[in-house]
């Protein structure tokens, strides 16, 4: 199955639509950053890092991801990250991408909202003009801090409109529901930033059902465990509302135990609008077309559900509709051509 998808997947044109930025740190360039900017880490090489990336579930990744990510601090530290990761994309057949930055872990630490803007922003710049990659980038609130904080990083991001597209929810979801932060959500919607959230990752249906209902997202980050629930399953169907998927991350943090049991052929089965992305690929082993592989290789997917994936990638996106519309023309080529080349 893999052997036969592969080259299939390799080049088909498709869209990233969860992705933290941070997540893309590789090791190597965690302790070239930490020499240039004098931070010591707990690790001496590539090896003890590796090592060290094994999680017992997302609590225990989300420790290491705050503490690597100490090591950005300059704004080209930012740049030269995301420049990375969109050179390693330019190689996988994606096109766009919609990338998640977590401000409230850097300002923490004294690194100022704008360092960390501008090193992002110029690397996309960059991304469009030299690889093709159109991006849009999505503020998301630390939902395991206070309402107050997250108000405060708000307010960072109505200085840059131009920059920020949307507000998303990420870090620890148990005993965080999407509600704790509807007042500022309203805010954020008011002031003209599309919402998501994470849900349903570890949390129950429920919190999924709030991020609708409270948060009102237009694409809900992980959603499995909205499968639990065949009314909520329904709703998601009925209003084609995306799910943006990852199936290392879960298998990586233990919310499957085997990738045979993701939920992705299910979604698709129940008719709902779904995207397979990577999530923290530095962290969880695999960038967005390792998982389009090891997903369809584990629960079988066919070559018409991965073209229908990678399709469902830009219907989703926040694109306008003639771009999606010419993106999904670009994956129906593409899988035309390939069909040809494997006759
Ligand atoms: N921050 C980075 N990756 C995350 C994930 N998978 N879930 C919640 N918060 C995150
Ligand atoms: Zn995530």
């Amino acid at each position: 199955m893999t052997e036969r998808l592969e080259p299939l997947i390799e080049h088909l044109p498709k869209a990233e639509l969860h992705l933290h930025i941070e997540g893309t740190l590789e090791p190597e360039m965690m302790l070239a950053l930490a020499k240039r900017n004098n931070v010591s880490l707990p690790y001496d090489t590539v090896e003890e890092i590796h090592a060290a990336y094994r999680f017992e579930g997302l609590q225990d990744f989300l420790d290491l991801y705050y503490a690597g990510m100490s090591v950005l601090v300059e704004a080209r530290d930012f740049h030269d990250l995301t420049r990375a990761y969109l050179d390693k994309m330019a190689g996988q057949g994606v096109r766009h991408v919609e990338i998640f930055f977590d401000p409230q872990a850097h300002t923490d630490r004294g690194v100022a909202f704008e360092t960390v803007l501008e090193g992002i922003t110029g690397a996309l710049e960059e991304g469009e003009r030299e690889l093709g990659i159109t991006s849009k980038l999505i503020m998301c609130f630390l939902r395991h801090l206070p309402e107050e904080q997250a108000f405060e990083a708000l307010e960072c991001a109505c200085r840059h409109k131009e920059h920020i597209h949307g507000v998303g929810l990420d870090s620890g979801e148990a005993g965080n529901p999407p509600e704790k932060f509807s007042r500022v959500y309203a805010a954020a919607r008011d002031e003209g930033f599309v919402p998501v959230a994470h849900a349903g990752e570890e949390g129950p249906a429920e919190y999924v059902r709030t991020a609708l209902d409270d948060l009102k997202v237009a694409r809900v980050d992980h959603g499995n465990h909205a499968l639990d629930d065949p009314a909520l399953t329904a709703r998601l169907a009925r209003e084609q509302t995306p799910l943006t998927m990852c199936p290392l991350s879960n298998l990586r943090l233990k919310g499957i135990d085997r990738l045979e049991d993701h939920p992705v052929k299910r979604a698709m089965e129940a008719g709902l609008l779904v995207t397979v992305n990577s999530d923290d690929p530095s962290y969880f082993g695999g960038y967005i077309n390792d998982n389009y592989t090891a997903v369809a290789d584990a629960v079988g997917l066919s070559a018409g559900d991965v073209v229908t994936l990678a399709k469902n990638s830009f219907a989703a996106s926040f694109l306008p509709d003639a771009d999606k519309q010419a993106h999904i023309d670009a994956v129906d080529a593409h899988a035309e051509r390939f069909a040809g080349d494997a006759d």
